[in-house]
């Protein structure tokens, strides 16, 4: 297997042996980094880190990542370009492309991504755009390999807004590594129709299948991975608040819902998360909403602390992982040929 060159912009450019193998790349890593063997093999690269939107994971698994690697970083963040103001995204691509080995690119718009790769010149990274997550994808299968020794046949059901990024993603990670994806959301927060067709195109090949259903409670039914996301996407107005929170109470990922997907059930959540009261943002949810909402008023929104702190969540096996991931990716689009 062979990626160098290749950007990683959406899971849709790979293929299931391709993913396979970034998967099993990243296991190798994370038992190497755990032994306290290094690898760095890209001494003397550069990597620039650019963010229109804020991260901890994501800047932080780039920058130990390529750490490990031998790599230097640079952060942009939100204000510290001239990206999008003074200079056209293609303008910072051929410039950025000069200097760097490779760029990763969290913002807005799938078509900066896009724009960025055509003209870098370098592998460019997608560290999450509106549309796709797929560097979280990685992490997140890579967990559910470690907890069930394998991804295809596994049931995945994603509660919330099932058309945002993660959503989206999941869908796709699910239809190429044959595994069974549920969409839990009401009819206008599920994908959109033109991807699902895409995705189920995939499916026919790989033997996943793609549900989707308003119920919650049968949608959790026998899942092993119940998955959910936030209710407002980074990037969003908070005129939609209001409207989110009725439309996605009934998919709060609490007791019942586990109960429902039975004992063996695991529950992934990519974070940050709202399941109390420590975030300014639940503070002001549960003062704003609490009275309408009494399922928000603890400033739980989509998952319960209950079901977060639980033995069954694995959600800092996936933040882990995420640097895991990552690492293998930049390894491979830089370095070119690896062996597992
Ligand atoms: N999951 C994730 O991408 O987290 P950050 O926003 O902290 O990078
Ligand atoms: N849907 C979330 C994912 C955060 C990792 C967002 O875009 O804010």
């Amino acid at each position: 297997m062979n990626l160098q060159g290749r950007h990683f912009i959406t899971l849709l450019d790979f293929s299931p042996e391709e993913i396979q193998a970034l998967i099993d790349l990243s296991r190798r890593l994370k038992q190497e980094k755990n032994k306290g063997i290094a690898h760095r093999h890209l001494v003397g690269k550069n990597v620039c880190l650019l963010f229109q939107k804020d991260s901890t994971r994501t800047r932080c698994a780039f920058e130990v990542g390529a750490a490990d690697l031998g790599m230097s970083t640079t952060y942009l963040g939100p204000t510290g370009s001239q990206m999008g103001k003074k200079e056209s995204v293609a303008d910072t691509a051929r410039v950025l492309g000069r200097m760097y080995d490779g760029i990763e690119f969290r913002g807005y718009l799938q078509q900066d991504v896009e724009m960025l790769a055509q003209h870098a010149g370098v592998p460019v990274w997608n560290g999450l755009t509106d549309t796709y997550h797929p560097t979280q994808i990685m992490a997140d299968f890579m967990t559910i390999e470690e907890q069930f020794g394998h991804l295809k046949g596994i049931r995945l059901a994603y509660f919330g807004d099932a058309r945002n990024n993660m959503g989206n993603s999941l869908m796709i990670g699910c239809a190429k590594m044959g595994m069974h994806f549920t969409g839990v959301a009401p009819k206008d927060l599920m994908p959109d129709p033109a991807l699902i067709e895409t995705c189920e195109a995939i499916a026919a090949k790989t033997g996943a299948t793609l549900r989707f259903i308003e119920d919650p409670i049968k949608g959790a039914k026998d899942q092993d991975v119940i998955y959910t996301d936030v209710w407002f996407s980074m990037g969003e107005p908070e005129t939609v608040r209001r409207s989110r929170i009725e439309a996605l109470g009934p998919y709060q990922v609490n007791a019942r819902i586990m109960e429902a997907a039975g004992p063996k059930a695991i529950f992934m959540h990519c974070l940050p998360a709202f399941h109390g009261m420590d975030t300014v943002l639940g503070q002001e949810i549960a003062k704003t909403f609490g009275q309408a909402f009494p399922i928000v008023q603890n400033g739980e929104l989509e998952v319960t602390n209950e079901v977060i702190e639980s033995e069954r969540s694995v959600v800092f096996d996936e933040a882990e992982n995420r640097m895991h991931t990552i690492k293998a990716v930049m390894l491979s689009t830089i370095g070119g040929a690896f062996h597992v």
